[in-house]
């Protein structure tokens, strides 16, 4: 069984996904969930669902070793972030495959300081015709690592921020979970 650890910070619609869609999968089972907010709907969600979930600070992550302790001794195969706003130390990007799901086209609108609603907004102002999700892997540089997955959506003229959201959303729901089954299985 390889076992997946997420990471996210925020509402955790996709954990939520990727936690039902591994439920009663043969090979892969989520292990654990992992914020560094306290407050975060992820957990809730997680506990909903009968998943461990813990929180740790910004320099239980930065100090590491006690959390790559926690990975290693649950022989965790894969780390997920799923809408994780924190750099990962380097000790974790070399020890453990790590992948991001990124509500953009990278390389396009990524980098420090665009997640969530902030790349929307950037989209929509540059009057785009296209934006989609990126599925890469996570390496020491933020949204930088081998892309593993892609899909498009169309922004029509008249499109809010709010809208291209509830697309990408969608496109999220759609591919996240079997692109890490994809990356897991090594099945095409
Ligand atoms: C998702 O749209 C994800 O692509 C994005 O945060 C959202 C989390 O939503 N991630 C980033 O912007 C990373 N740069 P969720 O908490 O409902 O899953």
């Amino acid at each position: 069984m390889k076992k997946i650890a997420i990471l996210a910070s925020g509402s955790g619609s996709n954990a939520e996904n990727i936690i039902r869609y591994f439920q009663h999968h043969p090979s892969i089972q989520t292990d654990s969930v992992w914020s560094n907010k306290k407050e975060a709907f992820v957990l809730e969600r997680a506990e909903r669902l009968n998943i461990e979930s813990h929180h740790f600070t910004r320099s239980d992550l930065n100090e590491t070793e006690h959390l790559l302790l926690e990975f290693r001794n649950r022989k965790i195969d894969l780390i997920v972030l799923a809408g994780f706003l924190l750099l990962l130390p380097q000790k974790f990007v070399r020890e453990f495959s790590v992948v991001n799901i990124h509500p953009a086209l990278l390389p396009s609108y990524g980098g420090k300081g665009m997640f969530g609603e902030h790349v929307h907004n950037a989209v929509i102002a540059n009057r785009e015709k296209e934006s989609g999700i990126t599925i890469h892997l996570v390496d020491e540089i933020y949204d930088h690592g081998k892309i593993l997955f892609q899909a498009k959506c169309l922004i029509d003229r008249l499109d809010t921020p709010e809208m291209l959201a509830g697309k990408i959303h969608e496109l999220e729901m759609e591919h996240f979970p079997q692109a890490i089954e994809k990356f897991l299985l090594g099945s095409d």
